[in-house]
């Protein structure tokens, strides 16, 4: 080992035990779960041309959409890690209709912590080698340990979460989180499957020239973000901006928070609420980009502060640089 190589993430989850305001080792414990979780995935997304888990598994999921096999895999491998610990008492999952409580010894009712995910995102781009990703969420129950579970404790605003974080399976895979002390990245060594601490302190640039949106849905868009659009195209001082779309989140989201954009999935007349699920999506996204000194909203109302209804609720959702969020939400106000 050179004297100058980063720390490891096993390293500084260790190191950064104190900072949690609940130090049991716990968080630390379901941490380095998901840790596991993500060199499993990534293995199997590394040699998904080669073995059978490209494709459609055959079934639907509970948002309509056909999981691809790699939806599945990487739902099992995360639940399986998850529940391997006597940390976690419930997940819920964008796979999965209901929670699922996790059953250790005394039914998981002990375990204080709960975690929702979106196992795989960015499934559209699985077959055609284009960048994946893993969110994960993570509060902490409200109900009284020792009782059984409920879903309440899954139905907690995103400014409740004590970690969020992603994975990006991308040309390199990252590991992004923050435990609401900043955001931090690791990179994946894979010779010897350990995650080095590659970014700290990760910051969203205040201002931005990229935006990131499905404009093949422009019919379908509020007035406002029709008018933001044509303000990112109009000539004027830095503008026109760049329109950057890859179509997973994880992957558009980390290209902003590195570089300076926004990222928007609106309403529409397609999608009433837009597309992206509130707890497995937005929520974690919300926390990273705020912990990181970007915004998010849902064009109008924080992210965090919005009351969940259900687990599988969608929300429109607009991200990125500060200064861009303050035009367009300028311009929803507006039209
Ligand atoms: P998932 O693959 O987990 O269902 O999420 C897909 C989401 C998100 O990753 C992406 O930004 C968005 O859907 C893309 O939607 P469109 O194809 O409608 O642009
Ligand atoms: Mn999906
Ligand atoms: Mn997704
Ligand atoms: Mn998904």
């Amino acid at each position: 080992m050179q004297p100058n190589t980063p720390i490891t993430l096993g390293e500084f989850i260790i190191q950064r035990q104190a900072d949690f305001p609940y130090s049991t080792g716990e968080l630390s414990s379901l941490l380095s779960s998901i840790r596991l979780a993500a060199r499993v995935v990534n293995r199997e997304v590394n040699k998904a041309g080669l073995v059978d888990v490209l494709g459609a598994s055959g079934k639907e999921n509970i948002q309509g959409e056909t999981q691809q096999k790699l939806d599945v895999l990487a739902h099992n491998t995360f639940i399986d890690a998850l529940t391997s610990r006597e940390v976690v008492c419930a997940i819920a999952s964008e796979e999965e209709e209901d929670y699922i409580v996790v059953s250790d010894k005394d039914n998981g009712k002990h375990n204080k912590y709960v975690v929702l995910m979106d196992p795989l995102d960015g499934s559209s781009n699985i077959d055609v080698n284009i960048s994946i990703g893993t969110i994960f969420s993570i509060y902490r129950r409200i109900t009284e340990p020792g009782t059984p579970v409920q879903e309440q404790d899954l139905l907690q605003p995103g400014n409740k979460q004590v970690a969020a974080g992603y994975v990006l399976y991308g040309s390199s895979t990252i590991l992004v989180y923050t435990t609401g002390n900043g955001v931090n990245g690791f990179t994946l060594d894979p010779s010897i499957g350990a995650f080095y601490l590659s970014h700290p302190n990760m910051k969203f640039p205040e201002a931005g020239t990229i935006y990131s949106i499905n404009e093949g849905n422009y019919i379908h868009f509020p007035m406002g973000v029709k008018q933001y659009l044509k303000y990112c195209q109009e000539k004027k001082g830095n503008r026109p901006y760049t329109s950057r779309y890859v179509g997973s989140l994880v992957a558009d989201f980390h290209r902003n928070m590195v570089k300076g954009g926004i990222y928007i999935y609106p309403s529409g007349t397609n999608h009433p609420n837009g597309k992206l699920r509130l707890l497995y999506e937005c929520n974690p996204m919300a926390f990273i980009a705020e912990q990181a000194g970007g915004k998010a909203t849902d064009g109008f109302t924080r992210i965090l502060d919005l009351e969940p209804k259900e687990l599988h609720q969608r929300v429109p959702f607009f991200c990125g640089s500060k200064n861009m969020m303050k035009v367009v939400e300028t311009f929803m106000k507006t039209f």
